[in-house]
């Protein structure tokens, strides 16, 4: 695996748990997997440790570190997926814009987006290779690590929602200042929707390269891993969008990059890999999200699974959908919820996971309990039906 002193993506161990791909890929399944987003997060107490010592955009570059926070809940919970440990602001990072981590705060931009003329301050041409290797080499190093346990799912925030980072320099509960681009200034905002989708179609494809091809350095192309990953497109911001907005200034850039990134890869013999996209809070585009590309569409709490089934077809698979605050509730109670979850899916085509990412102040046994009671109610619905 070490040669010349880097990490290389040699062959890497056979896949021991292949129940998340072949739901994703729509095959039948003895029960149903179950991954949480941001499982690699604050509310284990050996996160905050080995966060504590050093600064969040240092951790995201260092490959040992990011191996380390990835693994850490597989070694707790019986999880079906690993989601390696980065972040989605990376990418306007490799773009040349500064993100801190402001402790309590959250991700700060100190020179955000203000005028269309700040546009010309961004990398135009990204070495995706050079500015985000970084992210590659943990997802091979993780991949060595993992043992083939489980998939490893590799991500990328979503045009729009880096976008909205970009201009308002941090969280927003309104998004105005994003969204006032788009009605000012709209043909700026698809020049910079487009150069983001560019960069971000290469980094994708990247993750692959780096995570599923076998061989080494001289071997490239030759020999392809059988063990394959997943790649998870987050557009957290789609809530602030309406129908209109979001299909001018999201939904094209989202089906261009599945478009993309399947094509590069089957050009440069890399194995096809189920891609999901989140979309929080765009029920409104539930049937056009079903319909862009991806092999798995992920749901927020706010829709119902009799309803998110109903509108999407059975040629998909579904990810989602529990409140994260229903992990606040008695165990028992989560193990009711879960049971009303599978039973509204059903138990194949089917990804359990959360509507959003885990809170740090929800109890890991808790997170337990929900994983658990996934395996248990699924297998058990399989068996009566
Ligand atoms: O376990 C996983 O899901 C993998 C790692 C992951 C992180 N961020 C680690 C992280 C993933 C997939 C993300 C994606 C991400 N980052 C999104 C999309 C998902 C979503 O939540 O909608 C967004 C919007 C971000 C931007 C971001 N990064 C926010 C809003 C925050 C929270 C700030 C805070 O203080 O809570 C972060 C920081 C962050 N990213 C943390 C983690 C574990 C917590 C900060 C820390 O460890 O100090």
């Amino acid at each position: 695996m070490e040669k010349n002193g880097s990490i290389v993506p040699a062959e890497f161990p056979e896949l021991k748990n292949e129940t998340f791909l072949r739901a994703a890929q729509g095959e039948q399944t003895e029960y149903t997997p179950v991954w949480c987003m941001r499982q690699a997060g604050r509310y284990l107490p050996e996160f905050r440790e080995t966060r504590a010592a050093q600064d969040f955009f240092a951790t995201c570059r260092s490959p040992e570190m990011c191996c380390e926070l990835t693994l850490q809940p597989l070694w707790r919970f019986p999880l079906d997926a690993a989601i390696i440990f980065s972040d989605i602001l990376v990418v306007p990072q490799a773009l040349g814009m500064e993100v801190v981590m402001v402790p309590g705060k959250g991700p700060t931009f100190p020179e955000p987006l203000k005028e269309v003329e700040d546009l010309l301050k961004l990398q135009q041409k990204v070495d995706v290779a050079a500015e985000l290797g970084y992210v590659f080499q943990a997802i091979t190093l993780t991949r060595h690590k993992l043992e083939g346990k489980v998939p490893l799912i590799g991500f990328s925030g979503a045009p729009w929602t880096l976008m909205s980072y970009m201009i308002e320099g941090g969280g927003s509960n309104t998004m105005a200042k994003a969204k006032a681009w788009l009605y000012r200034h709209p043909e700026a905002s698809h020049r910079l929707l487009t150069l983001l989708t560019d960069v971000i179609v290469d980094y994708l494809v990247g993750q692959v390269a780096a995570g599923a091809q076998g061989g080494t350095e001289e071997g490239r192309g030759l020999k392809v891993a059988p063990m394959l990953q997943a790649l998870q497109l987050f557009e957290s911001h789609a809530g602030h969008l309406g129908p209109e907005q979001f299909a001018e200034f999201a939904l094209p850039s989202i089906r261009s990059i599945a478009k993309r990134v399947k094509n590069k890869l089957l050009e440069d013999a890399l194995p096809a890999v189920p891609m999901i996209i989140f979309a929080k809070d765009a029920h409104y585009a539930l049937e056009d999200l079903a319909q862009s590309g991806y092999e798995v569409v992920g749901l927020d709490w706010t829709i119902c699974p009799q309803d998110a089934r109903q509108r999407t077809g059975k040629d998909i698979t579904l990810q989602g959908n529990l409140d994260p605050c229903a992990l606040y509730a008695p165990k028992e109670k989560i193990g009711e919820l879960v049971k009303k979850m599978l039973e509204g899916f059903g138990s194949q085509r089917y990804i359990a996971n959360l509507g959003h990412g885990l809170y740090p102040d929800i109890c890991p046994e808790h997170v337990g309990a929900f994983v658990d009671a996934v395996h248990i109610h699924s297998r058990h619905l399989n068996k009566c039906s």
